[in-house]
Parts: structure tokens; sequence; C-alpha cells
């Protein structure tokens, strides 16, 4: 290993914090965690990343080559997981109503198995469908093999709410000192977050209904004109059907009404689900025979313009009010010193499949930061 090149905190453990941290940690960073909550807290509801689906499925058309390049670079990462266990390899299939075939998908050379699918494959009311091969995997405990990767490089997570981005270069959190570097993985913490305050960053709900289909080995995804449905297996047996997207929505119960639309849209997706039904049968499967485990609602981390995700100078404490600390370790005396944060927040609903492609951005800004900017 190379020898340390500065102490790093990471505000944030999820899936972004921790993939950002470990591939820090991999590289001879001195780093620590620091988070509200930690990947054990799987009921959180402030917390996003134990809700996620989580499958590997683009959202954007191509253009945003930041995006691209992200999570090309988690697909490929993943993947290599696939004999580990950790993930699982599965067939996706996306629908379309529309007269004329979609256009390509930017990542059709990076999915293996790409085609565009034969009419007579398409339930009713489709038009189109594409089908490519991906992988999903299951959020919560994804989130706590992480943690342990990064146990075994010594890296600690310690649970803290921090009111000001300042903290970390003030309080020590650790005996091991104050944060050279800060990486602000605080999802939408970021938008209340003092010397932050990011008013772009805002929840998209999603309410997603776990059942228990372990027959079931296929994603599926469509989306007519906003309303969106799709279903994701896990390995183990899981599988998740969704969805909504809540913009700017807050609202973490679950509604019944969208339990209810969201099992029966799946169910006519594909009557399969229903590990009852067999092909020769004529009438659709009873909405009643699915085994639901678990009704969550999450809040995705979004931001208007999309990711934040770039190197910030301060000075710190923050003037013309310095933080009050809480602790009485708090070197509120400090002199004024400028220190560099990382700023990484704000990916909405793409951040596993996007984790590591920026955790390799924010590497490369703290390999600046270390052998340059101080
Ligand atoms: C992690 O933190 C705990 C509590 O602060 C401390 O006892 C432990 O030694 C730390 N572990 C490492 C590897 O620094
Ligand atoms: C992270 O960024 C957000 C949004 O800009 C901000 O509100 C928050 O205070 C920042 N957190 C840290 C630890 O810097
Ligand atoms: C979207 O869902 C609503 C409520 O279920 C329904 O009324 C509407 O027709 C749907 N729109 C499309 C384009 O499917
Ligand atoms: C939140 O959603 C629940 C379930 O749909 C609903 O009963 C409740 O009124 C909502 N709360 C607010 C503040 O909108």
């Amino acid at each position: 290993m190379s020898p340390p090149r500065g102490r790093v905190t990471v505000v944030g453990a999820g899936v972004i914090g921790l993939t950002c941290a470990l591939r820090l940690a991999e590289n001879g960073f001195n780093v620590d965690i620091i988070a509200r909550d930690l990947p054990s807290d799987e009921d959180s509801q402030q917390f996003a990343s134990p809700w996620a689906g989580a499958n590997w499925h683009s959202f954007p058309t191509g253009e945003d080559e930041r995006q691209c390049r992200w999570e090309t670079h988690a697909y490929k990462k993943i993947w290599s997981l696939i004999p580990s266990g950790v993930a699982m390899k599965l067939d996706a299939e996306e629908y379309f109503r529309s007269e004329t075939p979609p256009p390509p998908l930017w990542s059709k050379d990076l999915t293996p198995n790409y085609r565009e699918m034969f009419p007579n494959e398409l339930p009713p009311g489709v038009t189109h469908g594409i089908a490519y091969t991906t992988w999903s995997i299951d959020a919560p405990k994804y989130i706590k093999w992480l943690q342990s990767r990064l146990e075994s490089l010594g890296v600690n997570l310690t649970r803290a709410t921090i009111q000001s981005i300042e903290e970390p270069f003030l309080h020590p959190y650790t005996d091991k000192g104050l944060a050279s570097i800060v990486v602000n993985a605080t999802g939408l913490g970021a938008r209340t977050l003092r010397g932050v305050e990011d008013e772009a960053a805002f929840p998209i709900r999603g309410q997603t209904v776990l059942i228990w289909a372990p027959h079931y080995k296929k994603t599926l995804s469509t989306n007519w004109e906003g309303n969106v449905s799709y279903i994701i297996p896990r390995p183990g047996g899981q599988v998740i059907l969704g969805g909504t997207y809540g913009k700017d929505d807050w609202n973490v119960s679950s509604s019944q009404s969208d339990t209810e639309r969201i099992v029966k849209d799946c169910l006519a997706l594909d009557p399969f689900l229903a590990h009852t039904h067999s092909s020769n049968s004529i009438s659709p499967p009873d909405p009643a025979s699915i085994p639901i485990v678990k009704v969550n609602v999450g809040l995705r981390p979004a931001r208007k313009g999309g990711a934040r995700l770039e190197l910030e100078t301060i000075q710190v404490p923050l003037q013309p009010q310095p933080f009050k600390p809480r602790g009485n370790n708090l070197n509120e005396f400090a002199a004024s010193r400028e220190v560099n944060i990382i700023h990484a927040y704000g990916i909405g609903p793409a951040g596993f499949q996007a984790s590591w492609g920026i955790a390799e951005d924010v590497l490369k800004l703290a390999e600046e930061c270390a052998s340059g900017c101080q």
C-alpha cells in the first residue's frame, strides 16, 4: 500500500459515501466516515439507500456524457462482483407504446445480448420492446457488504449528525485527528447543511412493494407518459415492484391505493409474477395471491441540474458566525484556514448504478488536492 496521503472524512454512509470511502481507502487515503444513518439502519426513512431497487437501468438518453461514464464504470464493476454472490445477473426488458421504434439505448454496446424484441414476445398494448442483460443487487445487504470491506481496511464508521459542513475540519470525530478533505455525500441532507444549503436538492418519493417470488428472474420496466412500472428481482428470492416518482414529495407514509395499483400494473405486465399462474390460464392472476413482504417508501436524493460533483475550497471557521459546538473538544478558536470539500450528492434514482463511477471522480479530485491544493 502507498503511504498515507491525508485524512479524508466522508460525510454520509449511503451507497455514494461508502463507495467513495472504499476507493479512497484502497488508494492510500486515511478515511473516516461520519453519518447520521449507518448501513444497519434499514428502516430509517431519512436514509435513501436501503430502499433502492436496485438494478442497473439507465435513465439518460446519452447526451449526459458524465452520467453515462459513471454508469458504464459501475455496470462493469458490479458485473465483476456477480461470482461473489453480491450481485445477480438477469435479463432486462423495457417496453414502449409508440408508433415508431424507440431510438437504440446509449448503452447498447455495454450491456450484453442487446436486441429489439419481436412483436410476439410483447404483452398486450406494448408496441416495442428492448431486451438486454443487466444485474441487480439486494440494496440493504450490499451496503452492509461495502461496510465490511471498509472495516477490513481499518475505516471507522461513526454515527454523528452534523449541522455544518465545517464540523469535520474543526471537531475530531475519532482520535485520529482532523480532516484535511471532507467528502460531502449527504444526499438530501445537503439541503439544510450549513455552509452548503443547496436548495436545488429535492426528493423524488418512491413507493415500492417487496414481494416473495423466488421463481421470477427477469426485470421489466415501462414508462407510459410518466406512469412508471418496474419489476426487479433481487438475489435471494425477493422481488421489488414499483413504483412512484413523486417529485418534491417528502411524505414517507405508504399509500394503500398506490400499493394496489403497483401490484395490479406489475401483474398486467407479467402474470407470471404470480407463481400459481399457468400459461394456459385465461383469467389474470388474483393480486391477493401475491405474497407481500413489505411496503417501502424512500426518498431518492435528487438535485435540479443533476448531481453535484466538484471540489470547493472554503474558509473555516465559517464567517461571520462560527459554528457553535455542542461537544467540548471542538476547536472553535482555530485559526482561519482554507479547506477542501468534495461535493458528491444529488444523484437521484441512479445512486447504485453510478456509484463506482462517481467514486472514481471523487478519488481523482482527492488526489489533486493531496498533491497540490492545500
Ligand atoms: C473506531 O472507533 C472506535 C470508537 O471511536 C475505536 O474504539 C476504534 O479503535 C476505531 N477503530 C479504528 C480501526 O480506528
Ligand atoms: C453537502 O452539500 C450540501 C448541499 O450543498 C450542504 O447543504 C451540506 O451542508 C454539505 N455537507 C457537508 C458535510 O459539507
Ligand atoms: C396514468 O395513471 C393514471 C392513474 O392510474 C391513469 O388514469 C392514466 O390513464 C395513466 N396514463 C397513462 C398514459 O397510462
Ligand atoms: C401522506 O400519505 C398518507 C398515505 O397516502 C396520507 O394518508 C397522508 O395524508 C399524507 N400526509 C400528508 C401530510 O400529505
